[in-house]
């Protein structure tokens, strides 16, 4: 009976065990070499891998993992008043199969990074210059609880992979912020964008249901974004 009991509790552990294993291999890959720097396949290739093609390693230099110019303030003259220079493996081909990236965020006073998402990667911020009012919220599992704060220079802040977030600059300075992501690639969801300014777009009948909101509302919202 007691040997019974112990083997049902370590065929749990175990269980437990790997499913902790599958989470923790769900990343971008693990290096199989140094570096893998990317070189542009042909547009119209029949085939992708997954992620970029390597150059011949004895062809690469230092150049291929350099960037420059992040220090360059950036134009924020738009409806939102931010902008956002991310750097990645389109840009810095030596990020090839590395698993990370990086962004600059510029904001004029009052400026806006808009809620988005990104599929791929979990990002962390921190303020260089301003006061940012930033947060996520959580999946509706959790109740789409909203995790927010205030954010002043030196402060670093947390969006878990996948979820909406959003920073607004609520000084009336400019503000920047440098941003890390866990992926070469972290792509990026605009939700409004994606929402109301799909092509095609989303039938108006899907919309007014989603948003309990009237057609003309949903026009108007549209109109916006196409
Ligand atoms: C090395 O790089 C040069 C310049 O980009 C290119 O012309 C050449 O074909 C490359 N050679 C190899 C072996 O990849
Ligand atoms: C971001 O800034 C760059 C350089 O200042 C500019 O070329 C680009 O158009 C700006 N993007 C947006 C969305 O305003
Ligand atoms: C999203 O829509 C806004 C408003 O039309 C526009 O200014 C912005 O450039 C769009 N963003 C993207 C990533 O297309």
């Amino acid at each position: 009976m007691k040997t019974t009991e112990s083997v049902q509790k370590l065929a749990a552990w175990m269980a437990f065990f790997a499913m902790t294993c599958m989470v923790a291999y769900a990343t971008d890959p693990t290096q199989l070499q140094d570096f893998c720097v990317a070189i542009n396949h042909l547009d119209d290739a029949p085939v992708f891998v997954n992620g970029l093609f390597c150059k011949n390693p004895a062809n690469t230099s230092a150049n291929d993992f350099l960037f420059q110019g992040l220090n360059v303030p950036r134009n924020t003259k738009n409806k939102l008043g931010s902008n956002v220079t991310i750097v990645s493996a389109a840009n810095l081909p030596g990020l090839n199969t590395l698993g990370i990236s990086m962004a600059r965020v510029d904001f004029a006073p009052y400026g806006l990074n808009p809620l988005h998402i990104h599929p791929h990667a979990t990002e962390i911020l921190t303020v260089v210059k301003g006061t940012l009012f930033a947060g996520f919220v959580s999946s509706n599992q959790d109740g789409n609880r909203l995790f927010s704060k205030v954010l002043y220079p030196g402060d670093v802040f947390v969006f878990p992979q996948g979820l909406i977030h959003f920073e607004l600059n609520i000084g009336k300075t400019r503000a920047v912020a440098r941003v890390t992501l866990s992926s070469q690639n972290p792509g990026v969801i605009t939700v409004a964008n994606a929402t109301f300014g799909s092509k095609p777009p989303i039938s108006v009948d899907v919309l007014t249901k989603a948003f309990q909101v009237n057609k003309k509302i949903i026009k108007i919202i549209q109109s916006h974004f196409s």
